[in-house]
């Protein structure tokens, strides 16, 4: 979430690269939502992505990210992103997000999800509800001529119209040979402001939506970011590509295209 300074378009052939980075994470990420259930701890979440990457010959790429000590974050409940994997145990009725990222031929890739482990409360099922399509949304203002401020504009109205708040500390971000590269990419925003996107810019689009106020805190472990109202917080990400046809998901999961 912090910008690299250096950014340039992507070109075809070096977006369908990002595309098979992306396709190994969306299968990453569906096995890993599956396998969440009651008695499963972080830790063991951390270890199955780690192993699930090296396996389909990836390097995790959030692993010594900023001296980040795992390859998976888990934000369970009140927690709202770079939860760090530990001894903490999943139950029923937790809100677990999940968020990871990975390298292919020096490609990133970075998405995540939300999930509930069992059956949702209503409360969940709606924070869940909202803040996929409130993703779906910005992915749609993903394409050329429109602004990063678009994107923004349309997930804040969207979460704020449920009244939900987006998390601004926080923001989306190009992404490519790094993690992190311009622009960022906030969760909120004035149409029409920002970067005017073209063919060639890839962004990771992640919000952050909470249940009650939009302030969150870093927890003295130094990574995770919890609400400070200690309501549940809620949060989807995905890699896309800005095409002349449109945004291209490259991180799509099966379930989604389904
Ligand atoms: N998806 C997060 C981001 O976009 C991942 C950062 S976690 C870290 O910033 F561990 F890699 F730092
Ligand atoms: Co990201």
């Amino acid at each position: 979430m912090r910008a690299e300074p250096t950014f340039r378009l992507k070109r075809p052939e070096e977006i369908e690269k990002m595309h098979t980075s992306g396709r190994i994470l969306a299968a990453c990420l569906s096995h890993l939502a599956e396998s969440i259930r009651p008695g499963i701890t972080t830790l063991e979440l951390d270890r199955e992505a780690d192993t699930f990457i090296r396996d389909h010959g990836c390097i995790p790429g959030f692993l010594g990210y900023y001296d980040y000590p795992n390859s998976l974050c888990v934000s369970v409940n009140e927690e709202v992103v770079h939860g760090m994997p530990g001894s903490r145990v999943i139950e029923e009725g937790d809100l677990v997000s999940l968020d990871c990222g990975l390298i292919l031929d020096g490609w990133w890739a970075d998405s995540g999800l939300s999930v509930s482990c069992g059956p949702a409360s209503e409360e969940s099922r709606r924070l869940l509800e909202v803040t996929r399509e409130a993703l779906r949304r910005g992915i749609e203002q993903a394409r050329p001529g429109n602004h990063i401020g678009d994107i923004g504009h349309a997930v804040q109205a969207f979460v704020e119209s449920h009244g939900y708040s987006v998390v601004r500390n926080y923001v989306g971000h190009g992404i490519g040979r790094n993690m992190h590269e311009p622009p960022q990419v906030p969760n909120y925003g004035r149409p029409g402001t920002g970067n005017q996107l073209k063919p060639g810019y890839v962004l990771a689009i992640e919000p952050m939506v909470n249940a009650g106020g939009s302030e969150v805190r870093v927890l003295d472990d130094g990574w995770t970011v919890v609400t400070c109202d200690r309501r549940r917080s809620c949060y989807f990400e995905h890699t896309v590509a800005v095409t002349p046809e449109g945004p291209v998901v490259l991180t799509l999961r099966d379930e989604e295209a389904a």
